[in-house]
């Protein structure tokens, strides 16, 4: 309908089609019709007030088959398509699976570098935000054809590392790291700090060691590869709770033999300037602070290692956009490695770097168990919803089958929910009864919803291939809901341009509430075989388009809960 809308207007307005696809709005009132196309554009050209320019096309377009009728509201035209028609094409859409894809990106290569925790530290609540955002972007640019790599760009490099070794040498014992994890590597990181506070020297001591890390001593490489082994052991743990993957953990020290390159660059370029002994590059013509690129001491820094990735990104996979989802601390940090590509003579880096920030958690109010030292690890969190998500089942539904798998789905799913359901840069607040609550605003509620569509399809014995009579579903609630349900792809389209995984989730909880007030007022079941398959269909339209943009923020539909 939108296609033929757009060729409609077109042909009006002698604009080109893209130009008018990109205009055609969806009001969010009804009364202002299906679609709406605002004319201030046009008035550029032709010079005419918007409102008189809204006549005259509108005159121009004059009776059309697929409409029941146009109006004129100031400088828009609003569309109402016939509602036969509309259902129609909604119902009869055979690529159900497929609604919301489409091939806008194919051919072209996305990298969205995300979560990427620091080894030797926990996996807190904070990675858990751009775990999350970072794997919906993930989903939402592969729905519209993109190439998308995920990389994890751990924090796996840097003079902390020489604490360790130090602390670990001096203080450590195998058994204990071995039995403890990350928790006792954060341990002897906060004694090594303790201790460098009363004694200068092991200062001294962990530059030695980390510079033999950088010079390749084996007896250095050996106990930090260990602790990176140990550290991502614990992260693929809460990867796997998430259910989320990355196509490379490719992190810090990947660069390290890679940063010489950047420093001559840069030098061949005339950037470096000296300043008390370290190497810089001035940003002050742009506002900001200098880039750090080397220390005194020659070792480089988080940002020289971050230019060595985006030019390794660049040459291996060409990529259009390269996305860094991470706190809104690290602003000032991207701005500047972006500015010194640019410099670097890369006119692509202006559009091509992106970084998106996003808010804090306050866990205000929230009773979380904690380990020792008031440290909230991710894990814990997700462990602790799936284990009240379990808690709930046993007493409601004790018979359900899967008891296990389906607390982990609804469990993380609301974590996740919570997380998406807000714009990213607001904070997130965290409340247990909030988060689920199967009433709520909730990741549970619109997966119940979509178990309720599931169970009324298996009662019925639905057939997908059974003929429907479109002209039985009018009413206002059905309508209301494939107008819903229709606005998939342009959802999808804008979450990805504005990085926003939020229009998605307020999509899902939409169409859910949709739902509910269709199956209120409409009995699905009914005698009539006509009114029924029409009704079955919608219903199990809901339920593809439930499970599909769930599926984008990352998280699965059980079918019963
Ligand atoms: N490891 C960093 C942190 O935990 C995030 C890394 C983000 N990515 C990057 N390319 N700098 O804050």
């Amino acid at each position: 309908m939108k296609a033929k809308l757009i060729d409609i207007i077109a042909k009006a307005t002698e604009l080109d089609k893209d130009m008018v696809a990109g205009l055609l709005e969806i009001p969010k009132n009804p009364e202002m019709g299906d679609y709406a196309f605002p004319c201030f554009q046009l008035a550029k050209t032709l010079h005419k007030a918007p409102p008189l320019i809204a006549n005259d096309v509108a005159a121009q377009i004059g009776d059309v088959d697929i409409l029941e009728k146009l109006e004129v509201k100031g400088a828009y035209i609003n569309f109402f398509i016939k509602k036969e028609m509309f259902v129609k094409a909604m119902l009869e859409t055979a690529d159900v699976e497929n609604f919301g894809s489409s091939n806008k990106g194919e051919g072209k290569t996305i990298c969205i570098d995300y979560s990427s925790p620091n080894v030797a530290k926990n996996f807190h609540v904070g990675h858990l935000r751009t775990t999350i955002i970072g794997n919906s972007l993930y989903k939402i640019y592969s729905k519209l054809g993109y190439k998308v790599e995920r990389i994890n760009h751990l924090g796996d490099w840097g003079t902390q590392f020489g604490k360790l070794i130090v602390a670990y040498k001096t203080w450590g014992n195998k058994e204990d790291v071995e039995r403890d994890g990350v928790a006792e590597l954060m341990r002897l990181y906060v004694k090594f700090h303790e201790e460098a506070d009363k004694d200068d020297s092991l200062n001294d001591d962990a530059r030695h060691w980390f510079s033999e890390m950088e010079q390749g001593n084996e007896e250095a490489l050996a106990i930090w590869q260990w602790f990176v082994d140990i550290s991502l052991k614990e992260y693929k743990g809460t990867y796997e709770l998430l259910g989320m993957d990355f196509d490379h953990f490719m992190g810090e020290s990947f660069y390290r033999d890679k940063t010489g390159d950047v420093v001559d660059r840069l030098e061949n370029a005339g950037l470096l300037k000296e300043s008390e002994g370290a190497k810089i590059v001035d940003l002050e013509e742009y506002n900001m602070a200098p880039c750090l690129i080397m220390k005194k001491d020659g070792s480089t820094i988080y940002a020289t290692r971050d230019l060595a990735a985006i030019l390794y990104r660049k040459g291996r996979w060409n990529f259009e956009k390269c996305l860094y989802v991470t706190g809104q601390e690290q602003k000032l940090h991207f701005a500047q490695v972006f500015k010194v590509i640019e410099l670097l003579g890369n006119e692509w880096a202006k559009d091509s770097l992106v970084h998106i920030p996003y808010g804090l958690v306050s866990l205000e109010g929230a009773k979380l168990s904690t380990r020792s030292g008031n440290i909230i690890y991710a894990e814990d969190i997700l462990k602790e919803a799936i284990d009240k998500v379990k808690e709930i089942i046993v007493t409601k539904n004790p018979d359900l089958a899967n008891k296990d798998d389906v607390a982990r789905n609804v469990g993380v799913g609301a974590i996740i929910f919570n997380d998406l359901y807000n714009q990213r840069i607001k904070d997130v607040s965290f409340k247990w009864d909030k988060v689920l609550n199967f009433d709520g605003e909730t990741g549970p509620y619109v997966q119940y919803t979509y178990c309720r569509c599931a169970s009324i399809l298996r009662n019925a014995n639905y057939d997908s291939n059974a003929n429907i009579n479109c002209s039985q579903i009018l009413d206002e609630p059905a309508i209301a809901l494939l107008k819903d349900i229709n606005r998939f792809p342009t959802v999808v389209e804008d979450a990805a341009e504005r990085y926003e995984p939020s229009v998605v989730a307020r999509f899902a909880m939409d169409v859910a509430q949709s739902f509910s007030r269709f199956y209120n007022a409409d009995k699905v079941l009914v005698d009539d075989e006509d009114i029924r398959n029409a009704r079955l269909k919608l219903v199990a339209l809901t339920a593809d388009t439930l499970k599909n943009s769930l599926a984008l923020l990352g998280i699965d539909c059980p079918e019963q809960m």
